[in-house]
């Protein structure tokens, strides 16, 4: 199913910078949306529903699940995340474009539901920086960084996977990479017939 909107899909080991560059993309350009996930979680603090999750209860979770509702869901601490179809292809539907950080047993799901799916691999520029990155980010203890850093190997070794890589090393280059993908696929032929109709048709192609 070809929709009107883009899905952008970024996966990378933990530290390489992700969830710095796809905010930083969200601010530079209105048209993205970042996917919003379901959960059985309670709100925490100022979270609002639709927002941060869609907050649900386990039994609205199960019949997800039952439904084949969702591309792909997890336990996460005893919670339950997904990410579900419907919020996805509503979106994309409506034209947005819709930005997702996921792991990367979560991209191959999404790329059998969405083909088109854009598939983009954030590297570290070595081993070292993601290293520093995880200890400068000072969110996890010793042996939680050592554990990050062998998964990251198994994971990176499945960059060949992906659409696009980009290695993050100097920060606003990294974004500007991203954007570039993103600006890229709105260039394509469909998207400019569909963004550009008037002048396709002004110019007698269509
Ligand atoms: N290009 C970069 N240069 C230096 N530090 C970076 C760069 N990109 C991200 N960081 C820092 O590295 C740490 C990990 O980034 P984060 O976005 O949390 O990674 P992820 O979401 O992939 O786990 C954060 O402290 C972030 O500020
Ligand atoms: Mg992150």
């Amino acid at each position: 199913m070809d929709y009107p909107g883009n899905l952008i899909v970024v996966a990378a080991p933990s530290g390489a910078g992700k969830s710095s560059l796809v905010k930083a993309l969200l601010e530079i350009d209105a048209r993205i949306q970042p996917s919003v996930s379901h959960t059985t979680r309670p709100p925490r603090g100022q979270e609002k529903h639709g927002r941060e999750y869609f907050f649900v209860p386990d039994a609205d979770f199960d019949a997800m699940v039952a439904t084949d509702g969702f591309v792909e869901w997890a336990h996460v601490h005893g919670r339950r995340y997904g990410t579900s179809k419907k919020a996805i292809e509503d979106r994309i539907a409506q034209g947005a474009d819709v930005i997702l950080e996921i792991d990367f047993q979560g991209a191959m799901q999404i790329k059998k539901t969405f083909a088109n799916a854009v598939l983009v691999f954030i590297l570290p520029p070595s081993w070292e920086e993601l290293r520093s990155r995880l200890e400068r980010r000072g969110e996890d203890a010793p042996e939680v960084i050592e554990l990050r850093l062998k998964n990251a190997a198994v994971e990176m070794a499945q960059a060949e996977n992906f659409d696009f890589v980009i290695i993050n090393e100097l920060f606003d280059r990294a974004v500007f990479d991203l954007k570039t993908i993103v600006h890229a696929q709105r260039l394509k032929y469909l998207a400019q017939v569909r963004a550009r109709a008037d002048t396709f048709k002004s110019l007698h192609i269509l």
